[in-house]
């Protein structure tokens, strides 16, 4: 791993060498050959261009890809997220807990705390497909999926805890509840593993946030920009794309670097600063090349759930006086699904 970044806190954050690769050489251009069939673009309006260019096809949606070949209709898709979004409505609305203590390794502990407040009293087989374990390998997932699935008991014989639940406990027969179950684990997982890693990144770049004059939604945005658990776009080759730039070849793969566009000195003012005060300015969702959570047409649908649940998190940890431990000076964050800093040890004052 390479040293890429050190912010004011004095902490390093070591990219994996690839992400660090991508930073050095890449920064501030706006499209780039990555492969012999793959462009990569950080340039905003090029970004922007592309995005509009054709909706997202299924392969390439993150949450509602098709489940082992079978699509997930848009009805189903909707219906899941209005079931979680109540689930999270509703443990949003709990006091903050007197006694949490979020001490520990982040951002494991953030994501017992979110599974515990979300789905908390659900049965084992439900929990268990949230838990991080389960990201080593895709096949673990699918084993977890069935072997819950052959645990289900009737329909009506378990009480379902979580608006999530009830929607797989209600599948008919083993395929559908299968499926069910796997999109239980496509909509609940995310709770978990997205808002753990944008908190822990928060509390790694900026951690002890004093001043009460800072808010937690600004703190969070700044996260977002420099270390965006969502860090690149993949769009497919695709005929629409080369009349929106010629160099772009009718077989070439589209990736775009969210990650690139957040640091371009073009676009920010001291673009490697943690300075979440710029916010107060700034409109988030109309900032050229700005995509935390996507392109305005089709912006992520979990973002309403994603800021509040953050929101709690750093409420709980300036409540109790948390901060990132003197001793630990260097964050790895690894080539991975989500970019996040990995084991950040977080310690009572
Ligand atoms: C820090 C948290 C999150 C970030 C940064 C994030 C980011 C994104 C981004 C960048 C996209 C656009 C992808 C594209 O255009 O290809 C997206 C789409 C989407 N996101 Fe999120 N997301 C987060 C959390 C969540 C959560 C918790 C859920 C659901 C529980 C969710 C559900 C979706 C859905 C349904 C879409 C639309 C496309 C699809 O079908 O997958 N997101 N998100």
């Amino acid at each position: 791993m390479a040293v890429s970044s050190t912010g004011r806190s004095g902490r390093v954050t070591r990219f994996a060498p690839r992400i660090d690769a991508l930073l050095r050489e890449h920064r501030g251009a706006d499209l780039f050959r990555l492969e012999a069939d793959t462009i990569g673009v950080a340039g905003p309006e090029l970004m922007d261009g592309l995005l509009r260019a054709r909706p997202a096809n299924a392969e390439e949606r993150p949450t509602f890809k098709p489940v082992q070949g079978r699509l997930v209709t848009r009805a189903d898709a909707s219906a899941l997220m209005q079931a979680v979004s109540a689930d999270v409505r509703t443990a949003l609305r709990k006091p903050l807990e007197p006694d949490a203590d979020l001490s520990g390794k982040w951002p494991d502990v953030a994501h017992a705390y979110l599974r515990d407040l979300v789905f908390g009293r659900e049965s084992f087989r439900f929990r268990v497909l949230v838990d991080r374990r389960l990201e080593l390998t895709p096949k673990l997932t699918w084993m977890a999926v069935a072997a819950g699935t052959a645990m289900l008991g009737k329909p009506g014989t378990e009480i379902p805890l979580s608006n999530l639940a009830a929607r797989a406990l209600d599948a008919e027969g083993y395929r559908d509840r299968r499926y069910a179950m796997y999109l239980y684990r496509r909509v609940a997982a995310p709770i978990c593993f997205t808002v753990s890693a944008l908190v822990t990144n928060a509390l790694w770049l900026g951690s002890p946030f004093d001043d009460e004059e800072v808010s937690n939604r600004d703190v969070l945005l700044e996260a977002l920009r420099l270390l965006p658990p969502s860090w690149n776009i993949l769009r497919v080759a695709s005929s629409e794309f080369r009349a929106v730039d010629g160099r772009i070849g009718a077989g070439d793969d589209v990736l775009m670097f969210p990650l690139l566009s957040h640091r371009d000195p073009r676009l920010w003012e001291d673009p490697e600063e943690f300075r979440p005060a710029r916010w107060r300015d700034l409109d988030p969702d109309d900032h050229p090349g700005y995509l935390p959570f996507g392109h305005a047409d089709e912006r992520c649908w979990g973002r309403h759930m994603v800021m509040p649940l953050a929101e709690r998190l750093l409420d709980l940890v300036r409540r109790d006086g948390l901060v990132v431990s003197p001793d630990q000076t260097v964050g790895r964050v690894e080539l991975d699904g989500l970019l996040e800093v990995a084991d950040v040890r977080m310690v009572r004052r």
